[in-house]
C-alpha cells in the first residue's frame, strides 16, 4: 500500500536536477494508517517539523557501465550512478531503504556516521545480503541527531575495498540546524564526493595485487561526483558551500582552493562552533568537511586542488617520499593502478568560476555550540601497528598483517566492552618502526579530538574518523549514547580494514 503510494508520490513530482533524491516525506504520525493523508508538505520548514516523517528510497547494487571521462568502465553503483543517489533525511525522521543486490556476490549497507543502532535493520554491518536478495532497511534518526555531510557504502568484511574501489557509496545528508544559520542557507550548496577509479583498456577494474594492498589501492583517474574536473559556478558577492566527502578506498585529498581561504564550518558529524579559516585541509578517507567560500576575488575560474601529501608508503619498501609514481593517469593506465601516493604535483579536482554577482553575502560568525565532555571514566589505549601475522604470513601474501592491539580481526572475538551513558578516552597509538598512516573510524558514537602527540587540538569538532599519522598518539573522547549492540572501530584504509586492521566493540546499557 504504503509502495504503491510512494511510486505514484515519485512519478507525480519533478526532482531538480541537482538532486538525486527519491524520497517520499509524509509529515503524519507513523502509528496513522491513513493513506489519503500521505501527501507531502510543499516546503517543508525543517525546524517546525520533527519526528513524525517518513523518507523511503530505493536503493539497488548493480554492475553498470559507467561513463568516467573519456571511458567507459564496467563498475559496481547503486541505481546505475557514480556516486550513488543523494538520500536526505532530517533529524526525526524514520528511513526506510529497500535494498537490492543485484551484484553477483554478497554486500550490505553501512551509514557511515549516522548515529543510529548498530543491530537489526538499522546499521547492522553484519548483514549478509546475498546476490538476488532484498532487505528492507529502517532506522530512527534521533531527534536531536546533528545536521552533517554522512555516507553510505558497503560493509561486508574482506569485500569492502574492492566493492568500494569499484563504484559502491553515496551521500547521506542530515538537514537541520547548521542549514538554518542564515548565512549558511544563504549559501550555494554543492557537494564534492570525491572518489578515484582505475580501469584498464576493456573498461574493467583491475583487482589490486597485494603490494596494493598492503599499501591501500589508488586509482589513477581522480573524481569529484564521479566527474573529472567538474566546474561549480560563483557568483561575485556570493558564497559558495562546498560538503566534501572522501569516498575513496585509500586516496588521501590534501585540498586547497586557488587564491580562496577555506572557511570550515562542519567536520564529520556536523556543525563546529565558529567558522575557521583554513589555507588547506586534509581529508583522510572517510573524512568530511563543510567550508564555505567567499566569492570575492576578481571573476575567473580558481581549480580546487589536490596538493602532494605522502601518507608514509611503507618504509620498509624504502618507497617513502620517494617521488613520480603515483598520481598520474599515464603511469595508472601503463602499470595498472598504482598503489603509491607518491604524487609530486597537484593533481587538479574540480574549478570553481565566478558567474554573474549578487549583494555580498557575508560569513556567519558563529555555528552551533560543541558540548565540553566530562572527564572519562574510562581511558584505554589502542595501537595500530604492522607485523607478522599469527600464520607467519599476512594474508596480503607478504608476511604483512594490519593489527588493533597487536591482533587481526576475528568475528567472534570481542575487544572492547563499553558501558552506555559513560564518557572514555582513547589514547590511539600509531606505532612501530614502519609505520604509516592510518585514518581511525569508529561507528555509531562521534567523538571529539582532545590532543596529537601532546598538543591540544585548536578547535573542538565532532569527528568519526580521525588521521593518525606515523609515529603519532591521537587522544579522543567518545560519550556512548543510546545504542546498546556490537559494533567495529577500524582503520579507513579499506584494504587495511579487509585485512584485519579492525576491531569489535560491544555497548551495553
Ligand atoms: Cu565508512 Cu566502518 O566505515
Ligand atoms: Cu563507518
Ligand atoms: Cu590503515
Amino acid at each position: 500500500m504504503r509502495r504503491l503510494n510512494r511510486r505514484q508520490f515519485l512519478t507525480l513530482t519533478t526532482s531538480s536536477a541537482a538532486t538525486l533524491l527519491l524520497a517520499h516525506c509524509a509529515d503524519q504520525p507513523q502509528a496513522q494508517v491513513n493513506f489519503d493523508a500521505e501527501t507531502p508538505t510543499p516546503a517543508e520548514n525543517p525546524s517546525s517539523v520533527r519526528s513524525s516523517r517518513i523518507v523511503e528510497f530505493d536503493l539497488e547494487a548493480q554492475p553498470s557501465s559507467v561513463t568516467l571521462g573519456d571511458r567507459t568502465a564496467n563498475l559496481f553503483t547503486y541505481n546505475g550512478q557514480v556516486p550513488g543517489p543523494r538520500l536526505e533525511a532530517r533529524p526525526g525522521d524514520t528511513v526506510r531503504i529497500r535494498f537490492t543486490n543485484r551484484l553477483s556476490e554478497p554486500t550490505n549497507l553501512h551509514y557511515h556516521g549516522l548515529h543510529i543502532p548498530p543491530t537489526g535493520t538499522a546499521d547492522n554491518i553484519y548483514l549478509n545480503i546475498g546476490s538476488g536478495q532484498t532487505f528492507d532497511y529502517e532506522f530512527t534518526l534521533p531527534t536531536d541527531h546533528p545536521a552533517g555531510t554522512f555516507f553510505y557504502h558497503p560493509h561486508l568484511h574482506g569485500r569492502v575495498a574492492d566493492q568500494v574501489f569499484r563504484g559502491l557509496g553515496g551521500i547521506f545528508v542530515v538537514r537541520g540546524a547548521l542549514d538554518e544559520i542564515p548565512e549558511v542557507k544563504a549559501a550555494q550548496e554543492e557537494f564534492v564526493f570525491l572518489k578515484d577509479f582505475e580501469v584498464d583498456s576493456n573498461g574493467q577494474v583491475p583487482n589490486a595485487n597485494p603490494m596494493q594492498v598492503m599499501q591501500g589501492r589508488e586509482g589513477s583517474i581522480v573524481t569529484v561526483n564521479g566527474k573529472e574536473n567538474p566546474t561549480f559556478s560563483l557568483p561575485t558577492g556570493g558564497l559558495l558551500r562546498l560538503r566534501m566527502v572522501n569516498a575513496s578506498t585509500s586516496r588521501f585529498y590534501r585540498l586547497t582552493l586557488e587564491n580562496h581561504p577555506l572557511h570550515l564550518i562542519a567536520t564529520d558529524a556536523g556543525a563546529i562552533a565558529a567558522p575557521v579559516e583554513l589555507q588547506e585541509i586534509l581529508l583522510s578517507p572517510g573524512e568530511r568537511a563543510e567550508v564555505l567560500v567567499q566569492g570575492n576575488q576578481p571573476a575567473g575560474g580558481y581549480r580546487l586542488l589536490n596538493l602532494p601529501y605522502d601518507r608514509g608508503m611503507m618504509g620498509m619498501m624504502g618507497q617513502r617520499g620517494m617521488g613520480g609514481m603515483g598520481g598520474m593517469r599515464g603511469m595508472g593506465r601503463m602499470g595498472g593502478m598504482s598503489g603509491n601516493t607518491a604524487q609530486t604535483t597537484p593533481q587538479v579536482l574540480a574549478t570553481i568560476q565566478y558567474s554573474g554577482s549578487t549583494t555580498p553575502l557575508s560569513l556567519p560568525q558563529q555555528l552551533l555550540p560543541i558540548a565540553d565532555l566530562p572527564q572519562p571514566a574510562t581511558a584505554r589505549r589502542i595501537e595500530l601497528s604492522m607485523g607478522m601475522s599469527g600464520m607467519g604470513r599476512g594474508r596480503s601474501g607478504m608476511g604483512r598483517a594490519f593489527l588493533l592491539n597487536g591482533k587481526s580481526y576475528d568475528h567472534d572475538r570481542l575487544d572492547t566492552t563499553v558501558r552506555l551513558d559513560t564518557v572514555e578516552e582513547w589514547e590511539i597509538a600509531n606505532t612501530g618502526p614502519m609505520a604509516m598512516d592510518h585514518p581511525f573510524h569508529l561507528h555509531v558514537n562521534p567523538f571529539q579530538v582532545i590532543s596529537r602527540n601532546g598538543q591540544p587540538e585548536p578547535y573542538a569538532a565532532w569527528k568519526d574518523t580521525v588521521l593518525v599519522r606515523a609515529n603519532e598518539t591521537v587522544r579522543i573522547r567518545v560519550p556512548f549514547r543510546n545504542y546498546p549492540g556490537k559494533t567495529v572501530y577500524h582503520c579507513h584504509i579499506l584494504d587495511h580494514e579487509d585485512q584485519g586492521m579492525m576491531a569489535t566493540i560491544a555497548m551495553q546499557a
